[in-house]
């Protein structure tokens, strides 16, 4: 995260929200990679659908446990969806000798985090008196008892808030960055964590960057970060992170990485709204949306089709609404997520920081938490990171490939029973029956029935298939988001996406797009909105 602005919003829930109590996928003991997946000793496809947890700024201690108890907030990661947390550390935590005897209450006291100690003392009392290091166990632990894997992520090196060009933690030889001192930390917490079963991976050093960043050195280091760590720790997963914040790994589309052990490899990108701010508001979201995620694929998607598996390790949004860019670039986001399959990490989990950038108790408006750490911060994207935190593809999983029509601004899906002449509503991304796109008609499988549209303002029904033009879809616009009919009616603009087989968006040849009734669920068809200009 190098986003440097601080997100002060006031404003606490004063109300019980009730969310939906998601299944996570089982933590599956040790996990491997085979060709672009992530999977368990079985060979099934394991999905990480993880939280970022920060333990890496000053008082290096997981956030929040000032304020509310730790396995009340480990099994409210569970219950919220996910499956696994990004726990973030600072190099120093295992390399400094200043912090190897360092306890919590003297880490809280030496930085005059007064009100902080008293939540922890009232909510978390037997963390107190442990070093840093037994503090950072006993989360881990916790979490594993709570069957919530957990990634190792070497945030930086001085512990603080992270990350800037200048910061001295950015690249090998940095002020701050001593090559051979990242070794022996990654080799020693490696070791720590040997056996740990719900440790399944380690995120060897977050967003590479600043002026002395460049590709040898990358690949110099890199595979000796990954000897260091797999040498002490053969099980976990070994995850990469690119140049430039994390937003670049082009260079490996000329040459692979090839560590000199299999099938432990990921590597990881990070996206948000603002590396693209003037796209994001200069431009029409359909166009930003399209060229952006283009952009995505060639510096880092594409080493999913050299057998590797993308991790997108942060992502996220101002969950309060009111951010223009975040939310156009949410839904397209959730498309790229959903389309590629791809494991994730949501940044972060985090209600609020004991302490940022000098400043006390500061609410973060991006985390999964509210700010007094008690629930979700928002149930209704909560409810769009549901679609994606189970494998649509995959090794191991027995349903045939189908089409899924699947709405990034809900997080739903089309779903219906089969009947004709049927209208068909939103609902679960899971549901058995999927479609077939065949670049012209959308078929539920194992039947006669197609879409088709009935005007503007008109349900969508599912009709047997006569031949006609409002049978026939199509994918507009930049962004691909668009469904709309031969007779161009659109399913709802930048609202649509066709997962599998990388079609992206539906419209009809009458120029009609694919739209959500005033219900908030049934299937409708309207003119195609902000196409182009
Ligand atoms: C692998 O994952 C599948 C699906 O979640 C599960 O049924 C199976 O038991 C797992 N295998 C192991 C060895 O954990
Ligand atoms: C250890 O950490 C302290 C406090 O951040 C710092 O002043 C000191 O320079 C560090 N020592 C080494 C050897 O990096
Ligand atoms: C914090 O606590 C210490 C020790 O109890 C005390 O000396 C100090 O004045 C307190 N600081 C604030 C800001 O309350
Ligand atoms: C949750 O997100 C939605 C969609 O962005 C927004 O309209 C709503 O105001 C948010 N709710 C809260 C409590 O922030
Ligand atoms: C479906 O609608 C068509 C046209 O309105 C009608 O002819 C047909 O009988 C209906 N079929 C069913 C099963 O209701």
């Amino acid at each position: 995260m190098k986003l440097s602005l601080l997100h002060t919003s006031p404003a606490l829930l004063l109300f019980i929200i009730l969310f939906q109590t998601l299944n996570p996928q089982p933590t599956s003991g040790f996990l491997s990679t085979s060709d672009r997946w992530i999977v368990n000793e079985s060979g099934q496809r394991v999905k990480l659908a993880c939280a970022n947890w920060p333990s890496h700024l000053a008082p290096v201690v997981a956030e929040g446990l000032s304020k509310s108890p730790l396995d009340a907030i480990s099994k409210l990661i569970g219950s919220m969806g996910f499956n696994c947390v990004r726990l973030t550390w600072p190099l120093y935590l295992v390399t400094n000798s200043s912090y190897a005897t360092l306890t919590v209450r003297q880490s809280f006291q030496g930085l005059g985090l007064n009100v902080s100690l008293d939540g922890l003392t009232k909510n978390n009392a037997w963390i107190l008196d442990k070093t840093l290091i037994e503090a950072y166990k006993a989360v881990v632990a916790n979490l594993g008892s709570n069957n919530i894997m957990v990634i190792l992520d070497n945030h930086l090196t001085q512990p603080g808030w992270c990350c800037n060009n200048n910061d001295g933690n950015g690249f090998f030889w940095d002020p701050f960055f001593n090559p051979n001192e990242w070794l022996a930390g990654l080799s020693q917490m490696a070791g720590l964590f040997n056996g740990v079963t719900n440790v399944v991976g380690m995120s060897l050093r977050n967003e590479l960057r600043g002026p002395r960043q460049n590709v040898p050195d990358w690949y110099k280091y890199m595979p000796m970060g990954a000897d260091a760590v797999h040498q002490a720790n053969p099980n976990v997963l070994v995850i990469l992170s690119g140049l430039n914040f994390d937003n670049d790994l082009s260079f490996l589309s000329k040459k692979k990485l090839e560590l000199s052990f299999p099938n432990k490899l990921v590597h990881e990108v990070h996206w948000y709204a603002f590396t693209n701010t003037g796209t994001w508001s200069n431009q029409n979201a359909n166009d930003a949306c399209g060229s952006i995620t283009s952009n995505i694929m060639s510096n880092a998607g594409f080493v999913l089709s050299q057998g590797t598996p993308l991790f997108m390790s942060e992502w996220g949004i101002d969950q309060g609404g009111g951010n223009r860019n975040d939310n156009r670039y949410s839904s397209c986001a959730l498309a790229a997520l959903a389309e590629l399959d791809l494991d994730w990490a949501l940044w972060g989990l985090q209600g609020s920081y004991y302490l940022r950038e000098g400043v006390l108790d500061v609410e973060e408006a991006y985390g999964a938490m509210n700010f007094d750490w008690s629930g979700p911060r928002n149930a209704t994207f909560l409810h769009r990171l549901a679609s994606i935190k189970s494998p649509f593809r995959g090794p191991g999983l027995n349903n045939p490939l189908n089409t899924v029509l699947y709405h990034p601004k809900t997080g739903s899906c089309v779903v219906q029973d089969g009947s004709t002449n049927s209208s068909l509503h939103l609902g679960p991304c899971d549901s058995p029956r999927g479609w077939k796109y065949n670049g012209q008609t959308i078929q539920l499988v194992n039947s006669d029935s197609f879409l088709k549209e009935s005007g503007a303002g008109q349900p969508v029904t599912l009709q047997n298939f006569a031949n006609s033009d409002s049978f026939k879809w199509d994918l507009i616009s930049n962004s691909k988001l668009h469904i709309t009919s031969q007779t161009n009616l659109c399913l709802d603009s930048f609202k649509w996406d066709l997962i599998s087989n990388s079609k992206l968006h539906i419209t009809s040849q009458t120029n009609l797009c694919l739209d959500i009734g005033s219900d908030g669920s049934t299937l409708i068809t309207n003119p195609c909105n902000c196409i182009g200009d």
